[in-house]
Order: C-alpha cells, then structure tokens, then sequence
C-alpha cells in the first residue's frame, strides 16, 4: 500500500467505497475521521474497528466541513489522506428531473469536493505531504442518458481535479481523480429506484476493493488519472476520439 501517512479522512464514510477504505485503513493501525450525513451508516463502519472517528457532517456544507476537518485534527492529529467519496446518484431524464435534485446533485458531488478541498488540503500543501484522493466516474468522461445532472457534477469534478492537480504538484502532495466504471456498493440502487440505464449493463459492475487497490498503484506512479476495471481506459480514449460514435451506441442501447 503506498499510504505511509497516519491519519486520514473520508467522505461518505457511512457506505460502499468510503466505509471500505475506512475500514482497510483502521485494520492497518491507522487513524480514521469518516464523515457522512448518514449516521447510521457512520455507525456500522465503526462497529467493530477500533481506531475510526465519525462526524456526522454535510458536504455541502462548508462550516460543517470546516468543523469536521478540525475536528479531525484536534483528535487524531495532522491529516495525511483525504477520500473525497461522498455523492448521490439519483437518476432520470434532465426534463423529468425536479429542479431541486438536479442542484442537489451539482452541491454534494462537486460542492463537497470543493469544500473538502479548501478546508482539508491547505495543512496537508503547508507540511508538504500526504494523498488527497477524488471521486469522479467514468460518468465523469462518458455522458449518457439518464445520467445528466450526475454527469455534468463528475465533469466538474474532473475538471477541477485536474486543475488542483497541475496547480500544486511538485508540492509533495500527492493527487489522484478516480474514475470508476459502476461499482458494486448501495449508490446504484438510486438508479434502481429511479431509471436503469441500459448503458450500465455493458459490463458487471465492479468489485470496491477493485478501486480502492487501483487507486493504490496510481498513487505510487504520482500520476493523477485512475481507471479501475477491465476496458475503462479504452472507454476513455474511445469517448475522447470518437464522441458520436459513442452518442450512436447511447442511443442505440438506451432505445431513442
Ligand atoms: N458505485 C459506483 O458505481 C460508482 C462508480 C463511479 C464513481 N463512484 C463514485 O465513488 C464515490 C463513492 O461512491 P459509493 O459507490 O461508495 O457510494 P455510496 O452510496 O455507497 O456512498 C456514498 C456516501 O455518500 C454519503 N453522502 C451523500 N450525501 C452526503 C452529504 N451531503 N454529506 C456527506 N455525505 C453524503 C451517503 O450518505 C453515502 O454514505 C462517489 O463519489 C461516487 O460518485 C461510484
């Protein structure tokens, strides 16, 4: 594992991918502040792990976060490792869609990398070191119907991932942007509960473990860019070189 660091802290702690690096961290020895607006989530990943902090905390919320990260370092000292995981996923045609939840989605998804960012990363560029990690997605490359509020939060986040990045390497922090293809944790029973999109039945989702190793092995390379999962890379490249071929399979797949 490349995290040489002591504390880290991880939000949407209380589910899926935070709640696994969590865990993982706190079996290695070490500290963990896992934040969520889901308490009870927040209690079952510290059920059983010694060594994990939870603060009930909103993303969206930059005093909540502000005292979150504070929080954090009073009790378990200087943060080393940020997983900014927290998001929602609520699926369904942009005209269909209330007005509220497309905001929302854009607020959690990018508002809280952003304020995560200002709050956390400042202490971790002033000591020169440790790992601030961001949750984007495939979806963050690849826009398809049904996906378009949660699309257009992960394209903001790529985008201001990239750009944190070029602005502060050779800094001694190290950044990665994660951009899994759908993986197997309780975010995709939004869609469920929404709209499947077909698109999403190209490939089994992904393991969460998967993501987290992948994520590793970026880490140790300084490099930025994370795809987890067989063929995601080539989606990439695919959408980059040949966007209306993949608008044509879009449709195609999703039936208009
Ligand atoms: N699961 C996938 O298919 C998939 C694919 C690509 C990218 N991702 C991204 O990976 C990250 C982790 O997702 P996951 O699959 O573990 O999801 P998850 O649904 O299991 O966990 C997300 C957590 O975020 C929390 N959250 C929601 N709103 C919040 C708020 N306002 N403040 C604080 N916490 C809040 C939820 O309560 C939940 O515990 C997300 O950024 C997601 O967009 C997931």
């Amino acid at each position: 594992m490349a995290f040489s660091g002591k504390v880290a802290l991880i939000t949407g702690g209380g589910s899926g991918m935070g709640r696994l690096a969590a865990r993982n961290l706190a079996a290695q020895g070490k500290l963990v502040a896992a934040l969520d607006v889901n308490v009870d989530g927040l209690k079952e990943t510290a059920d059983g792990h010694d060594g994990i902090l939870t603060i009930p905390t909103d993303v969206t919320d930059s005093d909540s976060v502000e005292n979150a990260v504070r929080r954090c370092e009073q009790e378990l000292g200087p943060i080393d490792r940020v997983y900014n995981a927290a998001a929602i996923m609520p699926t369904g045609l942009l005209m269909d869609q209330d007005i509220s939840v497309i905001h929302k989605i854009m607020d959690i998804n990018y508002g809280g990398v952003v304020n995560v960012a200002k709050y956390a990363l400042p202490g971790m560029l002033e000591r020169g070191r440790g790992d601030f990690i961001n949750f984007a997605s495939m979806a963050g490359w690849l826009p398809i119907i049904y996906l378009g509020a949660y699309n257009a939060s992960k394209f903001a986040v790529v985008a201001f991932a990239e750009v944190l990045y070029h602005e502060n390497r050779n800094k001694g922090v190290r950044f990665a942007c994660v951009c899994p293809p759908p993986v197997a944790t309780p975010l995709l029973q939004q869609a469920e509960d929404n709209v499947w999109p077909k698109t999403f039945d190209s490939a089994p989702p992904i393991e969460p473990q998967q993501v987290l190793d992948a994520i590793e092995v970026t880490l140790e390379k300084d490099t930025l860019w994370v795809f987890p999962g067989r063929g995601t890379k080539l989606g990439w490249r695919a959408r980059l070189w040949f966007p209306r071929l993949m608008w044509k399979i879009v449709h195609r797949t999703e039936g208009f």
